[in-house]
Parts: C-alpha cells; sequence; structure tokens
C-alpha cells in the first residue's frame, strides 16, 4: 500500500507553477507514495483566538496531516521567504498548543521562484521551521528548486522543457520516496 503524502502548495494562483510542478511530480512518483494535494488556500488567517473553536477549514488541514504518512511542502519564493499562504497552514497545523500534527513526519521540500537558483532561501526557511519544537519534523535535507521559471523551463502547454530539469525531479521525488520508507 502506498504511503500517503501530503502536499501542501503556498499558491492559489490560477496559473501556478508551484502547482504545475506537482502535477509532474505526481505522474513521477515511484509507486511506494501516493501524492495528495491539500486545499490551503481558503484556510482564514491564523489566530490563537480561534484555538477553543476552529473553523471548519482549520480542522479539515488539521485532519489531512494527520492521516498522512509524510508532508510534502511546496512553495514560492516570495520576497526571500516562503509565502504568507504555506506559512499561513504550517501555524494553524501547529496548534492549538499540544496538538501538533505535524510532528515525526518525514518532509520534502519543493520551492519554485523566477531567479536562476530557485527559492533557495525559501526552502532554507523550511528547514528552519521544521526544526521548531511544535512542528519537529525530520527533512529531507535535499530539496527541489525549481528555477529560472520565465526562461522556458516549462512549454507553454505546461511539459517539462528542459531534460536536467526533469532529471532533477525524478531524482527529488525518488529520493524523497527513499526517505519516507524509512519511517
Ligand atoms: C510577492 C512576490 C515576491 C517574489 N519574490 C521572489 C523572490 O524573492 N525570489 C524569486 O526567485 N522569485 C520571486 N518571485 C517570483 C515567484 O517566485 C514566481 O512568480 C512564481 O511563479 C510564483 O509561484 P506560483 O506561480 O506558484 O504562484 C516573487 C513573486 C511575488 C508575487
Amino acid at each position: 500500500m502506498a504511503k500517503q503524502i501530503a502536499v501542501l502548495i503556498g499558491s492559489g494562483s490560477k496559473t501556478s507553477f508551484s502547482q504545475l510542478t506537482v502535477r509532474h511530480l505526481q505522474k513521477m512518483a515511484p509507486a511506494s507514495i501516493q501524492l495528495n494535494i491539500v486545499e490551503i488556500a481558503d484556510l482564514p488567517l491564523y489566530d490563537r483566538d480561534l484555538d477553543e473553536n476552529s473553523p471548519a477549514q482549520y480542522t479539515r488541514v488539521r485532519e489531512a496531516v494527520s492521516t498522512a504518512d509524510g508532508v510534502l511542502f511546496v512553495t514560492p519564493e516570495h520576497n526571500a521567504g516562503i509565502s504568507a499562504m504555506l506559512k499561513n497552514a504550517i501555524d494553524v497545523v501547529s496548534r492549538p498548543m499540544g496538538e501538533s500534527k505535524w510532528i515525526g513526519k518525514p518532509a520534502g521540500i519543493v520551492t519554485v521562484g523566477a531567479s536562476a537558483a530557485g527559492g533557495v532561501r525559501a526552502a532554507d526557511q523550511i528547514r528552519t521551521i521544521t526544526s521548531g519544537a511544535f512542528v519537529n519534523m525530520p527533512t529531507l535535507p535535499f530539496a527541489l528548486n525549481v528555477g529560472n521559471l520565465f526562461g522556458g523551463v516549462f512549454a507553454e502547454d505546461g511539459e517539462i522543457a528542459n531534460d536536467a530539469l526533469k532529471g532533477s525531479m525524478q531524482n527529488f521525488i525518488n529520493t524523497y520516496a527513499d526517505f519516507v520508507e524509512k519511517f
């Protein structure tokens, strides 16, 4: 039975490169894992006053993470960091105090960015966040950073137009699947 991976994507754009990247990874993933997108665009901004009477959207995302065998964080780099949408979801699922659903789940990191380096600074932020006491996830050090987004790495029809990128994506998802197997 495939391990079920919750995929949280930090962009709700209709033309999102993050979502496009995930669609390719879903097709490339080995049979040992299944990538399931968890909708986070509708989460109200985290507010600790809501801990005792959480909105249904909070509960839905917390439960989706709770039942997953691993988590793939996918984010555009926004101003040298992760998107606010993803950070909001991370905060929501880390609370109420003592009820974080993240702890111990094997995490993978995927970023996209306009710069040649992709979202390497966003990837570093996720590594820092997953080291926090209320997130505390074993995290694959090797990330997939899809850069040069507007330089033709994806064709107009959404296909991957760069063989090096295709190889990196396959290598990443295979390595992440092996990492998940260890838990
Ligand atoms: C507010 C904002 C800030 C951005 N900052 C960066 C950045 O720091 N580094 C970078 O490589 N790209 C940056 N970009 C470009 C995005 O990474 C790029 O638009 C990407 O396509 C967004 O992901 P999405 O298509 O999944 O929404 C920024 C874009 C926006 C809208």
